[in-house]
């Protein structure tokens, strides 16, 4: 049995993972897959019960498990604490990422065709769009030290945090991209400010000197600044973009736009094997805890059930299970459910505003008619 560690974490996060359990129980159900889910709460709904924003039990629990899926974290009762010092100790998320040592954060952004006519860009500027945001997830400006508010002898105060990156946290990260890229349609876009940052300059130093193993591989270099502009011009014009911990996070938001709603983008997080060759594995929405909508059904659970696909893939050695999900996402949305992140205004005739559960129903009626329809075909029962 394969065991699924969940944590819904806060916010609208509980929503969207009960949806997206409910896709993964039911391709497991039909594709005949053995999964164990084992549940466990995440920072702010950890720190209530137990004032620790992750139990190590937990941890060890995600080092462990076949896979992990993960909400989000957060809202205005925990964040208005605030809270100093290393990020791994104020945020269980984080923790769980750096424990884990789970480096490299796919965030793959390919809009769905039912929705090229609905993002806030012209539909031939979305409609060839496939590429992934690859987030150095484990060091930089959100783990450098020292990171605190400091008081001044004049009693004033001024805030640090630390943009710091080793060759080695470069290196892997890199290389991670060139490979990724070459499995793909073979470019990669490394970004940076080396301009005017140090750290940028040593990771534009690092993805030259890594070019030479990966000759295959056209490297484009591109300062952080531009690489946002690009993004808006023309996003087709990307494969595979790495970028440090921060100008990811950002960037990846941005990118969600371009398939209409930062509500669709999923995402993986994945580490070096371990010694025993177990490779632990996060899977999560690229969107946060949305407190404004939380408790109201109305989440768009689409990220996260795109990321329970993409755990079939990666984790579960279920690709078919993986399409399946696809598909039954695709077929939701050309149906015309939208929820209402991805409306712009008044719905068009044909589209049905739904909430989170009736979203998460067409999902699963889609792949369940996909399924009948496949044994029709085969002539089965
Ligand atoms: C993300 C989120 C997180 C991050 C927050 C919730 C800490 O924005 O995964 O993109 O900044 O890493
Ligand atoms: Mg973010």
């Amino acid at each position: 049995m394969a065991k699924i560690v969940v944590m819904g974490g806060d916010g609208i996060g509980p929503e969207v993972v009960d949806a997206a359990c409910a896709v993964l129980d039911r391709v497991a159900d039909r594709l005949g897959l053995d999964l164990g889910f084992e549940h466990h709460l995440l920072h702010g709904a950890c720190w209530d019960v137990h004032g620790e924003w992750v139990l190590e039990e937990t941890v060890e629990a995600a080092r462990t498990a076949d896979a992990v899926l993960v909400g989000a974290e957060g809202g205005p009762k925990w964040d208005s604490m605030a809270l100093s010092g290393p990020l791994q100790e104020r945020s269980g998320l984080s923790r769980l990422r750096y424990n884990l040592d789970l480096y490299a954060n796919l965030r793959p952004v390919k809009p769905f065709p039912a929705l090229f006519d609905e993002t806030p860009f012209k539909p031939e500027v979305v409609r060839h769009v496939d590429l992934v945001i690859l987030r150095e997830l484990c060091g930089g400006v959100y783990f450098g030290l020292p990171k605190e508010i400091q008081v001044l002898d004049d009693g004033t105060r001024r805030g640090i945090d630390t943009q710091v990156y080793t060759e080695a946290e470069i290196e892997r990260i890199v290389r991670y991209g060139f490979e990724l890229a070459g499995s793909r349609r073979g470019r990669l876009c490394s970004v940076e400010k080396s301009n005017v940052m140090e750290s940028g300059v040593l990771w534009r130093e690092v993805a030259t000197r890594l070019h030479a193993e990966f000759p295959e591989v056209d490297l484009v270099h591109q300062l952080a600044d531009n690489t946002a502009m690009q993004l808006v011009r023309d996003p087709a014009q990307f494969d595979v973009v790495v970028a440090d911990n921060l100008f990811a996070d950002l960037l990846s938001d941005q990118a969600g736009m371009v398939c209409g709603s930062l509500g669709m983008l999923p995402s993986a997080s994945f580490g070096d094997p371990l010694p025993d060759g177990h490779r632990p594995a996060i899977y999560e929405p690229v969107h946060g805890s949305a407190p404004d909508i939380t408790g109201q059904d109305l989440a768009n659970p689409i990220g996260t059930i795109l990321s329970v696909a993409m755990m079939l893939r990666h984790s579960l050695a279920c690709p078919e299970g993986a399409d399946l999900v696809e598909a039954g996402v695709g077929d939701a949305l050309a149906a015309g459910h939208r929820t209402r992140d991805l409306l712009r205004g008044d719905p068009r005739p044909g589209q049905t505003v739904v909430g989170c559960t009736e979203m998460r129903d067409a999902v699963l009626t889609a792949i369940d008619d996909r399924l009948a329809a496949t044994t029709e075909s085969d002539g089965g029962s």
